[in-house]
């Protein structure tokens, strides 16, 4: 068999989009945004359907609007402190202190993206039960999510996904005029990174893959190239 060929950048790449919180209030080119939402775009979609759709945020006002929410979501629903977090009394996850840096300067940031989803009942969900607003389709809009943070890397932005606006959800719709057909999937800052892109943490695919039968991590040996097996 012809070996096919790689492209290793792309691997590079995938392995390094960390959520980048802590970002520079330097401005971003509107063009950039665009590239990166166009690469969002190219995301696959059931029937095509393409269900997404974003509001960029870059005004002021509406950047301190969404912290003031974001902030007081995060207090309330993590239960946590920044005097908490700064004695170091109480155990809390190593990502907590970049979480609370970019609830606090989240206004500073160029911009906020809110990344909206279509609404629309799973197929499992029987019509009778078809009851007030459907979700929005998570599934059809993550893979332009995953895109969208794949494209900030390659052109060196930063970027996080947080899905806190859930609490305070029907106050951002009639903020920022959100139709009642579309959900907010996630928000997400974005702007020029403080640190370093780093390789992210993972467990390898090994430890979570089995072969024909759950819990089977015996390697096929028929019909499929192994390496035992060439
Ligand atoms: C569905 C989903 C929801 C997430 N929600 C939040 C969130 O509400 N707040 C946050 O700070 N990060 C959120 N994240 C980011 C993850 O916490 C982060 O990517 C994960 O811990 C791995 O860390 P890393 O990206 O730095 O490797 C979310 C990620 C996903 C995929």
């Amino acid at each position: 068999m012809t070996e096919p060929k790689l492209h290793p950048e792309f691997f590079n790449l995938v392995g390094n989009v960390r959520a980048m919180r802590r970002l520079k209030p330097d401005p971003v080119p509107l063009h950039l945004v665009r590239q990166v939402l166009e690469a969002g775009v190219q995301a696959a979609s059931g029937q095509n359907l393409q269900p997404w759709s974003f509001v960029l945020i870059s005004a002021q006002e509406h950047k301190e609007w969404f912290r003031q929410r974001y902030s007081d979501a995060i207090e309330s629903r993590m239960r946590i402190s920044k005097a908490d977090i700064e004695s170091g009394e109480k155990k809390v996850h190593p990502d907590m202190k970049a979480v609370f840096y970019q609830m606090e300067h989240l206004h500073e940031f160029p911009y906020v993206l809110l990344v909206c989803g279509k609404r629309d009942w799973p197929f499992k969900v029987p019509q009778e039960q078809r009851v007030g607003l459907a979700p929005p389709n998570f599934g059809a809009v993550y893979p332009c999510v995953q895109n969208i943070l794949l494209a900030c890397r390659a052109v060196g932005l930063g970027a996080a996904l947080t899905t806190m606006h859930q609490v305070f959800e029907d106050e951002l719709h009639a903020y920022f005029e959100i139709p009642k057909e579309y959900g907010v999937v996630v928000t997400m800052p974005i702007g020029w990174p403080m640190g370093k892109f780093g390789p992210v943490r993972r467990k390898p695919a090994e430890v979570s893959t089995y072969f024909d039968r759950w819990g089977n991590r015996d390697e096929p040996t028929h019909n499929v190239e192994t390496d035992a097996n060439p």
